[in-house]
């Protein structure tokens, strides 16, 4: 805003009343002495408008500048307050309210009442005792923070479940659309906004999508169901134009949003190019500056009570949005990638002379500081994801040390969903990663609070957590940095969310902010090399390693992992380990292991009280297949679809294998490897009932020739039941008549195999009903032929549902997604878990014994796969141990997919195991290959 002068409307307010008084005098006279001129006095011979007066009031407005009234901070009760909703008294919490750039932490109360926070930190006893009905919630110490607010989101006009009526979210009317508003698309019955509450979100803006290069006016909502369960009842503070043309002048406008998007996004859209998006842009400013201009002549005169012919106020509907960002009065979210766009939009602020809230997605940003200090007025702010990137050419340079870097250079730094890319439910764990790489903690938690507040220009009301604030805030169960943490309670407007909330028991670890790894090195390469730094390891020169200081090993033991030493803390416990050629061949002290024969130039690693575990498996996304997801000519492309009927005769009873399709060396393989993801295991990319036989392969080698680098090449037999085309049921027939042998050539002999459990079946499936008709049909074709088939459910969103049915059938299970979502109609019915549920999918699963793996659903997340395991046990509140969350993406993935050659690479962590957000990947430890890798 620095380069708009600060021009309140109150301060304005005594020189308009002046200037009023003058003008209706003359319009007084005029009006008395109608057809008469009088002599002494020209001026006063010219018609003036009867609304004259209306007219002066909006040319005065037409450059006031949004913000709260000047009296918003003496309100004592919230314009959103909903009747009824009882004082609530938060006592003994620890409260970072967002002040002191994130620094600020009160030990103290919180009182809300009326929609608002009424006191922070003590409160007189007298005040309490003041309220009758006053609701208290101890919260024992625990961490209390604004409400979460998620300044990138589609909820309600791209709804979950996604069914035909339920995109709201682009239109393909035109690449310049500033007259759309999301608002209209807003559904108020989005599965999604209860989940995302029970993350702790509290607000969140939801922009139209990004197929156009301006999609229109995006709307910040509360994310409560409110008594008029209407869609502009959860609109905070809604522009006054919102009515219609007629607004009270007088009264401070309130911020406006709206929505750009540059890049591959409009010129996909409408077949153009970037050349062709820019000049849309610069139309569209162009036709909204003459307006403008238009406007500022027009009210140049009226305000000199030059009348004459002056005629209607210039405006256009379709227009005045665009012209008011050009007056400065609207938060633009300009969804902008690569630094050519970001470079191409910079030029425009500076052709048009308006500025950028923030640039969104901006995964380029962080290579290009200097340039987004050239847009026109503030530096824009940047929203980001934490590691989901690579799908796209714009996305391939992105970088989860991003967030840091541009920190480091002062820009403001946000993290966003972009819901339902991700589930905003999880968009503090998207800060919670910025943080892992390197954002200090202040500006993680603002990242997802106070930052956002402000870019929207809503930091008045939410945000912080500040007497006259609306009293939106939530009551965690650990620190909210800490891997997990979810909250115990959530308060919108005062109004407690959560019914009846199940707060699972944190160590006492996840109490404070996490730790993070040293990742500086890291961050200067990810610069250095324009975000492509190397990511191979080198083996290393010595055959043997030495790890000291090491306090806790994992180990495989057949089908499951042991912990085999627990340090019990303090340096005497911790154990060394030495590894000769990839062999571990001794652990325990530095005596037992005799330490001392070894020659001084053996590598040495301390792992500073860290750990050593078997390493990990990611499955379900097409990991391996391509380098950039998006980009045909880097994908091995997708099987075509055997039920269609239209298939070339060479290809009708072929399967396809992935290891025919697998590339190696790609950028998100590399980083799986360096997260402790030695092998992906994927199957042909279909969504089209048989997909083909799974391989398992190496995440870290050159090619597929390397030694080593194809695990299996065969492991399952992999089909889905998930759309419908063609019907459900034709499916299931299909697959009925294929195990009961019925196929021909190479098809029908591979489920002949299935049949006689000779190979495993994985099916994607997420409905229950779906699943249920797959047990009845394993049962008869078991009746029939006698022995037992092997089958997996993937996906299986709904299985929670039929854990006992599916522990009866020995059917194994892959939660993929592993945190469950409700996407679609049959992935609905999910168990949401802590805070929502005491139970999850997996706690019920594997009290029925099924073998329960988690997955993945897209490639960038392998490298994610020890958090998802961590956050499973976490969620799963004790009933599983570290060994149990590590089989979880390990061996038990082994088992549900086939994969016979086990993994048995092994990872050494720093300073913690692979579960926790403070450990560090050192090192792969390979036996298959003999080697020792070391990281950085
Ligand atoms: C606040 O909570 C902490 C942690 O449970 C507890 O140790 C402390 O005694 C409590 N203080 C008050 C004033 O209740
Ligand atoms: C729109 O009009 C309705 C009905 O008169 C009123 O309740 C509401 O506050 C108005 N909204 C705005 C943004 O002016
Ligand atoms: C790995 O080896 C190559 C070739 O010897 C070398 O250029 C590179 O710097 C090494 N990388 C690391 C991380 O040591
Ligand atoms: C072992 O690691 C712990 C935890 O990082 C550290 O405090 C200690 O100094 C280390 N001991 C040695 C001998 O390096
Ligand atoms: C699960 O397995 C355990 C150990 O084999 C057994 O005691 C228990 O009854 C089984 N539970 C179910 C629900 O089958």
């Amino acid at each position: 805003m620095d380069k708009y002068p600060p021009h309140r409307h109150g301060a304005a307010r005594p020189q308009l009343f002046k200037y009023l008084a003058a003008v209706v005098l003359v319009a007084v006279i005029t009006a008395t002495s109608s057809g008469v001129t009088l002599g002494w006095h020209r001026q006063s011979s010219v018609h003036v408008p009867i609304n004259a007066a209306e007219i002066v009031d909006k040319c005065r407005a037409l450059n006031v500048l949004p913000g709260p009234p000047t009296n918003f901070h003496e309100r004592t009760q919230s314009d959103r307050y909903e009747a009824g909703t009882p004082p609530t008294h938060i006592k003994n919490a620890t409260i970072w309210t967002g002040h002191a750039d994130g620094h600020e932490v009160i030990v103290g109360d919180i009182l809300l009442d009326k929609g608002i926070i009424q006191e922070v930190g003590r409160i007189k006893q007298s005040v309490l005792d003041g309220y009758k009905d006053l609701v208290t919630v101890d919260a024992q110490g625990a961490w209390v923070t604004p409400g979460i607010v998620d300044m990138h989101s589609h909820l309600g006009v791209d709804s979950a479940p996604a069914l035909r009526g339920s995109d709201d979210t682009n239109s393909l009317k035109g690449l310049v659309l500033p007259w759309l508003r999301s608002l209209d698309g807003l559904n108020t019955h989005d599965d999604a906004y209860r989940l995302s509450i029970s993350g702790g979100v509290t607000t969140a803006n939801v922009l139209p999508g990004s197929a156009d290069a301006i999609g229109g006016q995006a709307f910040s909502i509360k994310l409560r169901s409110t008594s008029e369960r209407s869609s502009s009842s959860m609109v905070i503070e809604p522009p006054h134009s919102l009515n219609g043309s007629h607004v009270d002048s007088t009264a401070t406008p309130r911020w406006r949003q709206m929505k750009h998007a540059c890049g591959e996004n409009p010129t996909r859209v409408y077949s153009g190019t970037r050349m062709d998006t820019i000049w849309a842009f610069r139309q569209g400013y162009e036709t909204a500056r003459k307006i403008k201009v238009k406007q500022d002549e027009y009210c140049a005169k009226a305000l000199d009570g030059q009348w004459q012919n002056l005629g209607d106020f210039p405006e256009d509907l379709q227009w005045e949005a665009l012209v008011d960002v050009l007056r400065g009065r609207v938060k633009v979210h300009n969804h902008c990638y690569e630094a050519v766009d970001l470079d191409g939009i910079v030029r425009l602020t500076n052709e048009f002379k308006f500025s950028i809230a923030a640039f969104h997605h901006a995964h380029e940003t962080y290579l290009v500081p200097d340039l987004l200090k050239k847009a026109y007025g503030s530096t824009p702010a940047i929203a980001l994801f934490a590691t989901n990137g690579r799908y796209k050419r714009e996305a391939y340079r992105g970088s989860e040390f991003a967030p840091r870097i541009l920190a480091e250079n002062g820009l403001r730094v946000v993290m966003k969903s972009d819901h339902p890319v991700l589930n905003s439910r999880h968009l503090l764990n998207e800060a919670q990663q910025a943080h892992y790489y390197g954002l200090p903690h202040n500006l993680a938690l603002a990242s997802v609070t106070s930052t956002p507040a402000k870019v929207l220009g809503y930091d008045h009301r939410i945000g912080f957590i500040k007497p006259g604030h609306d009293a939106d805030v939530v009551v965690w169960d650990s620190h909210p940095l800490a891997l997990g943490a979810a909250p115990q309670q959530v308060f919108i407007d005062g109004i407690a969310q959560l019914e009846k909330p199940f707060v699972s028991k944190k160590p006492s670890s996840h109490q404070r902010v996490p730790k993070t790894p040293d990742f500086d090195k890291e961050a200067r390469d990810a610069v250095k090399y324009e975000g492509l730094p190397p990511l191979e390891l080198n083996s290393s020169t010595s055959d043997i390693t030495i790890f000291s200081n090491v306090s806790s090993v994992f180990l495989r033991e057949g089908l499951s992992v042991k912990e085999v030493i627990l340090a019990q803390g303090g340096k005497e416990n911790a154990a060394t380990v030495v590894v000769e050629n990839g062999h571990v061949t001794c652990f325990g002290s530095d005596s037992q292991c005799q330490v001392a024969q070894y020659d001084l130039k053996v590598q040495r690693v301390n792992l500073e009280g860290g750990s050593i575990s078997p390493a990990l498996i990611s499955f379900g996304s097409p990991l391996g297949l391509n380098h950039i997801d998006q980009e045909p000519s880097t994908n091995d492309g997708s099987v075509p679809n055997p039920l269609k009927g239209n298939l070339p005769s060479l290809l009708e009873d072929t399967v396809i294998r992935a290891v025919d399709g697998l590339q190696f060396s790609t950028r998100d393989a590399l980083l799986a490897y360096r997260a402790g993801v030695t092998v992906g295991v994927t199957a042909p990319t279909s969504n089209h009932f048989l997909s083909g036989l799974g391989v398992a392969f190496s995440t870290g080698l050159p090619h597929r020739l390397a030694h080593g680098a194809v695990l299996q090449d065969i492991t399952a037999l992999h089909i889905s039941i998930l759309s419908s085309s063609p019907s459900i049921s034709t499916q299931i027939g299909t697959l009925r008549n294929l195990l009961n042998g019925h196929g021909e050539g190479e098809i029908g002999k591979l489920f002949k195999k299935v049949t006689k459990g000779e190979i495993r079946l994985v099916i994607q499936v997420q409905s229950a009903d779906i699943m249920a008709a797959l047990i009845n049909l394993k049962k008869d074709i078991e009746k029939a032929h006698g022995k037992g088939i092997q089958i997996t459910f993937a996906g299986a969103n709904e299985a929670h549902l039929l854990a006992k049915e599916i522990g009866d059938a020995n059917i194994g299970v892959v939660l993929r997604p592993s945190r469950p979502f409700p996407g679609t109609w049959r992935s609905k019915r999910i168990l949401p878990g802590p805070p929502l549920s005491e139970e999850t999918s997996f706690t019920i699963l594997k009290e029925h014994n099924v073998t329960v793996g988690l997955g993945v659903e897209e490639q960038w997340s392998s490298r994610n796969v020890r958090f998802d395991a961590a956050w499973a046990a976490l969620e799963a509140n004790g009933k599983i141990s570290r060994s149990e969350a590590i089989a979880l993406a390990s061996t038990n993935l082994e088992h549900l997919l086939g994969v016979k050659n086990p993994n048995l690479d092994l990872v050494a962590v720093k300073r913690g195991t692979l579960l926790d957000f403070e450990g560090q990947v050192t090192g792969i430890i390979s036996p298959q290959r003999g080697t020792v890798e070391l990281l950085g």
